[in-house]
């Protein structure tokens, strides 16, 4: 288990600063999800988050900044588009892919000429980056903190749960907007979309003035774009609706090892159930937490109601056909 500091406390939040200076591991909530935090400068801080996470040593990390300004120091440009996204959306949870500087942070770009850059809103996110900025570091490296391929933490407990005491975690509460950060890539040319978040195609491109791509073949390669991601141990079945509906009919034996997440689908009496809330932001914000204790039930199978198809359900349809294609 990894200790857990209060993200409210400022003895604390200097404890945890202090660690991250030494180069240790520091987990930390932002609005999306928490992170497992290194000092970006440090390339033998940032080889530890791909040791803990058993992740790929050359999958780029995101760096978190405490604002705008501090982009410049880890980016040899912003293009125009990246600078309209940082103005619209943050703080706030869109990360934004441009050009590296030379030299800097290299390893937490795993080898990228690219770095993805984010300023989460978490007010202890927001602190610990800027106490972090004092004291000189140019950023933190963070991926989302659970092992390779798993479920993003959404609480502390999440993250405790799943490394050992190599790593702290500062508690800032459940994360508001539970799935990870739109991540748009800036460095091409023209905007592209690599990972879906919480914001509407509509919202990102009111704020850039111009359309958004979608990801290609070309695109680098991103762990949170690998089809087979962001999934519990419990094997995840996506159905419409009506199909839904019609697989519960034909069961003619209680399944212990099932369970629901639906949404307008009803449970048969006795299955471990989770109603899926109507409002997209909802189901967002509680997606990750509700596929851990369905996992902790032990069950094998869980079904999942597809999302509706309005665009606002993007984030979290992506993440759930993700958790079925595992
Ligand atoms: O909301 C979030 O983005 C959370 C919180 C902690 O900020 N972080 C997160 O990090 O989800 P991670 O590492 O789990 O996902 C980051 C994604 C990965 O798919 C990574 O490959 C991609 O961003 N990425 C990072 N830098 C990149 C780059 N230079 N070019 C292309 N993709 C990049
Ligand atoms: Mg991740």
């Amino acid at each position: 288990m990894a200790r857990v500091l209060d993200g409210q406390d400022p003895q604390h939040l200097q404890q945890a600063v202090d660690a991250l200076a030494a180069g240790r591991l520091v987990a930390f909530p932002t609005e999306t999800v928490y992170g497992l935090g290194a000092d970006a400068g440090n390339d033998a801080a940032v080889r530890r988050i791909f040791e803990a996470k058993g992740r790929p040593a050359d999958h780029p990390l995101i760096v978190h900044v405490p604002n705008a300004e501090s982009a410049y120091g880890l980016a040899s440009a912003i293009p125009p588009v990246a600078q309209k996204l940082m103005q619209a959306f943050w703080p706030g949870p869109v990360t934004v892919i441009v050009p590296r500087r030379p030299g800097v942070a290299a390893a937490a770009a795993g080898g990228q000429d690219t770095i993805g850059l984010r300023c989460p809103a978490h007010p202890v996110a927001q602190a610990l980056l800027e106490a972090c900025a004092r004291r000189g570091l140019v950023g933190l490296a963070a991926p989302s903190a659970n092992l390779f391929g798993r479920v993003s933490p959404t609480t502390a407990a999440h993250v405790a749960a799943e490394f050992g005491d190599e790593v702290l975690v500062l508690d800032g509460g459940p994360c508001q907007v539970g799935i990870e950060s739109t991540i748009i890539d800036c460095s091409r040319g023209h905007p592209v979309l690599l990972r879906p978040g919480i914001l509407t195609r509509a919202e990102i491109e009111a704020a850039i003035d111009e359309p958004l791509h979608d990801r290609d073949a070309a695109a680098p390669r991103a762990s949170g774009t690998l089809d087979a991601h962001y999934a519990p141990r419990a094997k995840v079945r996506l159905m419409s609706t009506d199909v839904l509906q019609t697989a519960l009919q034909v069961l003619d034996q209680d399944l212990p090892q099932l369970a629901l997440y639906a949404r307008t689908v009803k449970a048969p009496r006795g299955m471990l159930y989770r109603r899926m809330p109507d409002d997209a932001a909802q189901a967002a914000q509680q997606l990750f937490a509700v596929l851990r204790e369905l996992d902790a039930e032990g069950v094998s199978l869980i079904w999942v109601e597809s999302p509706p198809p309005d665009p606002a359900w993007d984030g979290v349809r992506d993440r759930l056909a993700r958790a079925a294609a595992a």
